[in-house]
């Protein structure tokens, strides 16, 4: 009996008197774990005498209950002292850090744009992937075997020699027609590939926004208004838009589209190689070798189709000296536009 009152002193002492919720685990284990001191206590009980069990049993099991509501206490006194530790910590009047918000990359705000102006003219937007096949991107548009496009000198073509990156936001063209009968109006974003040597105006990899528009009767007319009302909605009314006789194998006739230079007004300048003009955009009316490709009946329907490099817009609209700037992604310079 003494010595379960002398244990009962000494571990309601060490609960006490520890510093921290470790040391009062560590007291825990020393008195309640399997080889505690108080199941020790217990398993005196075979040598108490028959008359003397029962107290001696109620008295262990009383310190038992002693110690772990003194043991619960001390712990939540514990407990409630880090916290405030914890919080005293902080000071909660101080000013927060303020992170900047992030801005649009010029790219994906001018593609933004871009969507929305051809949007209310009816197109939709149409997707397709980095990598395609040599028939999307260039068989199905009417390149021929051996079409200097196709070298691999300007053209990364991967391990399977049936797939490349692509060249020219076109292909996906082969794709909508090839799955979506007439009439058709699309907009397809999306960055292309090419082996470029980096300069003021390249880059290997860029990005083209490719338009589509087939019906029935869809001239060259409609094609000159449609782009000249995006001229115009995208860098200003007074935006002068020329077009050029050019040769593209998927459309006959073929254009080049340019737009007045942003940054000297047309007097010419670095930008714009001293012209006044911007190539924007190569365009024309869709070969009727296309349609064949996708099964379209050339006799039935008409189209235009357009790809634009935005870089090129976002450059003259921004006043960007340099296409590399718009890859080094300093979030400072980014920022401005
Ligand atoms: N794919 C051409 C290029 O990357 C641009 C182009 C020209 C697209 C004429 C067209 C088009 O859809 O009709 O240079």
């Amino acid at each position: 009996m003494e010595q379960i009152e002398t244990t009962k002193t000494a571990a309601l002492d060490a609960i006490a008197n520890a510093n921290g919720l470790d040391e009062l685990d560590a007291v825990r284990v020393q008195y309640m774990g399997r080889k505690g001191l108080i199941p020790d206590l217990m398993k005196h009980l075979k040598t108490i005498p028959n008359e003397e069990k029962r107290a001696y049993g109620q008295r262990v099991n009383d310190l038992k209950t002693a110690f772990q509501e003194a043991l619960d206490a001390r712990k939540q006194e514990l407990e409630a002292a880090a916290e405030e530790t914890v919080t005293a910590a902080f000071d909660l009047t101080l000013p927060g850090e303020w992170r900047g918000v992030g801005s649009k990359h010029p790219i994906t705000q001018l593609t933004e744009r871009a969507i929305r102006i051809f949007q209310t003219l009816g197109f939709t937007v149409a997707d397709g992937p980095d990598i395609e096949t040599v028939f999307n991107n260039f068989d199905a548009l009417n390149h021929p075997p051996g079409h200097p496009a196709r070298d691999v000198k300007d053209t990364f073509y991967l391990d399977d020699p049936d797939t490349l990156l692509r060249t020219h936001t076109s292909p996906v063209q082969v794709r909508y027609m090839l799955s979506h009968p007439p009439p058709i109006r699309i907009i397809a974003p999306g960055r292309c590939y090419r082996r470029d040597t980096p300069d003021a105006t390249h880059s290997a990899n860029f990005h083209q926004i490719e338009g589509l528009y087939v019906a029935e009767k869809v001239s060259l007319a409609d094609l000159k208004g449609d782009l000249s009302h995006f001229a115009r909605e995208a860098m200003g009314p007074n935006t002068k838009v020329r077009f050029r006789p050019h040769f593209f194998p998927f459309t006959e006739p073929s254009v080049e589209v340019d737009f007045s230079c942003h940054v000297c007004g047309g007097k010419g300048c670095r930008v714009c190689k001293n012209s006044g003009w911007i190539e924007i955009a190569g365009a024309g009316m869709v070969d009727p070798n296309v349609f064949k490709a996708v099964g379209y009946d050339p006799d039935k329907v008409t189209g235009y189709a357009f790809g634009m490099g935005i870089e090129r817009i976002a450059m003259i609209l921004f006043g960007i000296t340099d296409i590399r700037h718009l890859y080094e992604n300093d979030a400072r310079y980014l920022a401005q536009f």
